[in-house]
């Protein structure tokens, strides 16, 4: 069985692209959404949480766990492979394929606070796109606009204007989605970026992909088997409203 959490519906985007490869497993999916977001909250505010999680799902019998949310890997899981006998796979914003994709050079990041601020990320930054210009902005009111399902529109249209536009006008053709539920936004980050910059041939970069079949090597690894016994399954939890969450995953999904 597989464990994934996020603070939200964000990781359902990442359980989407999960799935794709791995469509006969056994799901636990925890929302922490009482909570949510992480972005703003401190590093050891989120080790707690993630702590939580992580001892909840392994009691349900999770065999390996997906960080689906990049400020909580940031944050966490380190602590958490230290901590707990199962492999974590985590989440990071995709800067490497960004670095190699750009051709004006300039290269834009979308992620929360806690992302854009971690020492992990800024690593990455460093090693793998020294070479390209890095534009960073939060997702200012993206987490509220996904979880209220308001992903389309004048509103989701206007919130995304305020934190793309600096980057487009930096001169970004890559764009990083670093935050799990930014993908539920895409279609509106496309149209917005296009009318920000009509004449440029845009990347949008969702590093959920490449985590799905890395979750599938290190399974492999580990011994566990691609598919279970039973086929296909799902369970959802959450620290808010489980109803509120079964809609979300039935639109989403
Ligand atoms: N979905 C999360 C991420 O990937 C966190 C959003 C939030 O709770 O602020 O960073």
């Amino acid at each position: 069985m597989i464990g994934i959490f996020d603070s939200g519906t964000g990781g359902l985007s990442v359980f989407r692209e999960i799935r794709k490869v791995l469509p006969d497993q056994s799901y636990i999916y925890y929302s922490d959404i009482a909570h949510c977001p992480y972005g703003e909250k401190t590093r050891e505010y989120i080790i707690g949480r993630a702590r939580a999680i992580t001892e909840f799902l392994m009691e349900k019998g999770a065999e390996i766990i997906v960080v689906a949310c990049n400020t909580a890997t940031a944050a966490a899981i380190t602590a958490l492979r230290k901590e707990y006998p199962v492999r974590f796979i985590g989440m990071e914003p995709a800067v490497k394929p960004a670095a190699a994709a750009t051709e004006t050079g300039v290269v834009g990041v979308l992620a929360t606070a806690g992302t854009l601020r971690a020492e992990k990320y800024i690593d990455n930054r460093e090693r793998f796109a020294y070479d390209v210009r890095i534009v960073e902005h939060v997702g200012q009111g993206f987490v509220e606009l996904v979880e209220s399902g308001n992903t389309e529109g004048k509103e989701a249209e206007e919130t995304v204007m305020e934190s793309l536009k600096p980057l487009m006008d930096a001169g970004a053709d890559t764009i990083v989605l670093g935050c799990t539920h930014y993908p539920f936004l895409e279609k509106t980050i496309r149209k917005v970026a296009e009318e920000c910059a009509p004449e440029r041939k845009v990347t949008i970069i969702d590093p959920a992909p490449a985590v799905a079949r890395h979750l599938v090597e290190v399974m492999d690894e580990e011994g566990i088997g691609r598919c279970a016994a039973g086929g296909f399954s799902i369970s959802l939890h959450t620290s808010g409203d489980i109803n509120d969450l079964k809609l979300k995953y039935s639109r989403l999904i």
